[in-house]
């Protein structure tokens, strides 16, 4: 008997779509590439050289409106997560939502009702999680390799998504991006935190514009507060020539470090004695870790998406991750301590 193929419908199709989304769908034989929407010529064009969707529209809604996919991935500049996935959700598709998932909590809590509403998924892109590092990382901990966190830094940077990577200069636009290197970068690094270490319950931060000539941050720092008893930052930028790329964790017993560029996980139990001598015992963990993570996390979602399992991470990461992210904008405007509330 013929399984009916899910069908997909992908808004936007530039670098992420092309990178993760699409390869992803086309690796898993229970979906049909049914449609694709974008009013750029150029990014369709790259599309359709590589990838069989049955039909190209320039308009999301007609595409959605037409098709009835039951999967929607959202791949387009910021500023129009929350109208697609809306739109995606209201007509009966589960969504595939990148990050950031909104501009605004409202904006977040709509898509979230909308879900709700129509008894739909949404699976919330934070691909980090995906990473066989992170992952080595979580397992570490859970396995109580260094003891209860107590500090932590994650540093996620590079040169800047365009040019290079992105099809234009939106991610420099503060209408159609929304914010900069914090928005962009930083709330993958929130979410590893709230995933690995927990909840963030208060931030100070700063979002500056250092090198680049653009309306938005190109460069932040972040102190998070974990309730009482850890604490740690994050900074992350778009001017970065290289440097520690990932994240290290303190713990009472030990420290965690997952180091981005070697590709290596590994647990340090080190004791200093007061003659300044220092004995370090080094647990590998893992070595040949590699990123990116995306074909990871497409596997799962399409995994989850035809078994009808629950999404992870989900809309109310989404939102948690965009709560500290807004945060941060806020210290950072006022120069204050924000205290995050739930
Ligand atoms: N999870 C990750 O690791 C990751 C990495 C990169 C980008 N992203 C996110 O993916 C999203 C897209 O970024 P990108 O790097 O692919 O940018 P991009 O510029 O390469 O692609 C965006 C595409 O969306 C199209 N588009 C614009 N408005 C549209 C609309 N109204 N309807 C349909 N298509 C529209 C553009 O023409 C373009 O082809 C952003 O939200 C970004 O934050 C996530």
């Amino acid at each position: 008997m013929n399984k009916k193929k899910i069908k997909v419908g992908v808004a936007g199709g530039g670098a992420i779509a092309q990178a993760s989304h699409i390869p992803g769908y086309a690796a898993n034989p229970n979906f049909e590439l049914t449609a694709i929407a974008d009013p750029c010529a150029e990014s369709l064009a790259q599309v359709r050289a590589k990838w069989p969707f049955k039909k190209e529209y320039s308009d999301y809604r007609e595409m959605i409106e037409t098709e009835k996919p039951d999967v929607v991935s959202v791949c387009t500049p910021n500023k129009f997560h929350a109208d697609i996935a809306i739109f995606a959700l209201e007509h009966g598709a589960d969504v595939v939502l990148e990050k950031p998932i909104a501009l605004s909590m409202k904006d977040g809590e709509a898509i979230k009702a909308a879900a709700e509403r129509n008894g739909k998924r949404i699976f919330v892109c934070f691909s980090h999680r995906f990473n066989d590092m992170i992952a080595a990382a979580e397992k570490a901990l859970k396995a109580d390799k260094i003891g209860e966190p107590y500090m932590f830094r994650v540093r996620f940077a590079h040169g800047g998504p365009w040019p290079g990577w992105a099809k234009t200069d939106w991610f420099y636009s503060p209408e159609l991006a929304g914010g900069g290197a914090l928005l962009d970068m930083a709330v993958h690094a929130f979410d590893l935190v709230r995933h690995l270490v927990g909840e963030v319950t208060a931030v100070s931060a700063k979002a500056a514009t250092l090198r680049k000539d653009i309306a938005l941050d190109d460069n932040i720092v972040a102190l998070l507060e974990v309730g009482k008893r850890c604490m740690g930052y994050v900074d992350a930028g778009w001017t970065s020539r290289g440097g520690f790329s990932g994240v290290e964790i303190m713990g009472d017993n030990g420290f965690l470090l997952v180091d981005y560029a070697k590709g290596k996980v590994s647990a340090t139990y080190g004791v200093t004695s007061p003659d300044g001598s220092i004995t370090m015992n080094e647990d590998i963990i893992l070595e040949g870790g590699s990123r990116p993570h995306w074909g990871n996390q497409m596997a799962e979602f399409t995994r989850k998406l035809a078994d009808g399992s629950a999404p992870y991470p989900n809309i109310d990461d989404g939102l948690e991750a965009l709560r500290i992210t807004l945060a941060c904008y806020e210290s950072s405007r006022e120069g204050k301590r924000i205290a995050i509330k739930r």
